[in-house]
């Protein structure tokens, strides 16, 4: 018996079988290699979905937080404040996009940033619907499920949620959904289910992440703005995930120019330690009164010390131009394997937000889940960690950290390579370069 099995038992018999998991269990880690306990090794293509942009351990973030950690190591902010804090939320206010004043709050996961950015807008507009997209994820609390249009394996059994939240269409070239068709989507929603004046909130991610990878077109992000503006409605973009330099710009919205009123964080924000965050327009966030916005471990002093060293390192290391490398090399291996194999029926995304979807066929674009196990198997047998994301389970998400060596990346997209054709059952017809 392997430690791994021992474990997995172990695993079994001690955490409810909600909590799911890969059967890897890791002794340590270091950029995006990965040692477990039985001494595999495995390249990471996941990096904790999407946190670790700056790599497993990197060394100026480790820096950080030992030397925060010789300090104090928690007092809670509402107690015993910390210059770190503040001077993270003005390095935010100064990155994310708009001319205009702005305020940062911390917390701890992406979903507690996503339920505070609808309490700020709910306050402000002294409203209360909220409308969300098919596709979207924004976490699994009772109100963040309920805002997330996923149902397996979010929200089957779970319910009820939330009143007040309505889900509108997600543009989506490949499956036939237009902007103008979303558009009247929601033109449909305020004239059949919501006012638009009842609405306090739009939230989207403008690159769906467990959705697949789904990119929101500008134009229509433009229009929702625009509709924003019309009716008195706050824009959140939650950056949760697209965020942080992993499409080539701190935030994913930039790539539209479109300016949001509110921008929730986590993830790659704390490198691999909990913190997350609402950015946005002072005037919006100042609705809150005081004691209605925080708790106990937001803005720990340690995540937030390791977020400085994220920041430092995407300046040092340009992190926003190597995630346009990697993820222009990585689309290229995967558009070379597409034209050899039929199962890839798209590939898309964003920077170093790269995925490609499983189909039975390209024509009727019939979901492949098995196909897209299958790969996901064999890429682990052969030491490659990959995701799986999309409403139907059949889209595969390369989210390597930006700080990969390219040795690594090469060896890693050529495991996929290999993967790709032992999955689909067939030899490889070519190198593919
Ligand atoms: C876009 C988005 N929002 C919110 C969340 C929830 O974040 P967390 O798991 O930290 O609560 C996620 C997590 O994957 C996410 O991708």
């Amino acid at each position: 018996m392997t430690k791994s099995t021992e474990l997995r038992a172990r695993q079994t018999a001690a955490v409810p079988a909600g909590v799911s998991s890969k059967g890897i269990y890791v002794a340590r880690a270091e950029n995006s290699e990965l040692w477990d306990v039985d001494g595999r090794r495995f390249i990471d293509f996941a990096a904790g979905i999407a946190v670790l942009n700056t790599g497993h351990r990197h060394p100026r973030v480790m820096e950080a937080v030992a030397q925060q950690a010789a300090l104090f190591a928690h007092t809670c902010f509402h107690v015993a404040s910390y210059e770190s804090y503040i001077r993270l939320a003005e390095r935010l206010n100064a990155v994310a996009p708009g001319d205009f004043a702005k305020k940062t709050l911390f917390l701890n996961s992406g979903a507690e940033a996503v339920e505070n950015a609808i309490k700020i807008a709910r306050i402000h507009t002294k409203r209360s619907a909220v409308i969300a997209f098919s596709g979207g994820f924004h976490g699994r609390t009772l109100l963040t499920m309920g805002l997330t249009g996923k149902v397996m394996p979010y929200k089957r059994g779970f319910g009820p949620f939330p009143a007040e939240i309505y889900h509108a269409e997600f543009p989506h070239a490949y499956h036939g959904v237009s902007t103008e068709q979303a558009l009247a989507d929601l033109d449909r929603l305020f004239h059949g289910d919501v006012d638009p004046t009842a609405v306090a909130a739009i939230i989207i991610e403008p690159v769906q992440g467990e959705g697949g990878f789904n990119v929101a077109p500008a134009e229509f992000l433009r229009a929702l703005r625009q509709l924003c503006d019309e009716h008195g409605i706050v824009l959140i973009a939650d950056e949760v995930q697209g965020g942080i330099a992993r499409t080539g710009k701190m935030f994913s919205i930039e790539h539209s120019g479109v300016v949001p009123d509110l921008i929730t964080v986590a993830k790659g924000l704390g490198g691999g330690f909990p913190l997350s965050g609402v950015i946005g327009r002072a005037s919006i966030m100042d609705s809150a009164h005081p004691g209605g916005l925080g708790g106990t471990y937001g803005g720990n002093p340690i995540g937030i010390a390791a977020a400085h060293a994220v920041l430092d390192v995407i300046d040092a290391e340009d992190l926003f131009a190597r995630a346009t490398r990697v993820g222009q090399r990585m689309r290229s291996r995967l558009e070379a394997l597409a034209s050899d194999l039929p199962g890839i029926g798209d590939v898309r995304g964003i920077g170093s937000m790269i995925a490609f979807e499983l189909v039975k066929d390209r024509k009727t674009k019939e979901p492949d889940a098995a196909l897209t196990a299958s790969i996901l198997a064999q890429a682990e047998q052969r030491g490659l960690i990959l995701l799986s994301c999309g409403v139907s389970a059949n889209v595969v998400r390369l989210l390597a950290p930006l700080t990969i060596q390219d040795a690594v990346l090469e060896e890693g997209l050529d495991i996929l390579a290999a993967s790709l054709y032992a999955a689909s059952g067939r030899e490889a017809a070519r190198a593919v370069a």
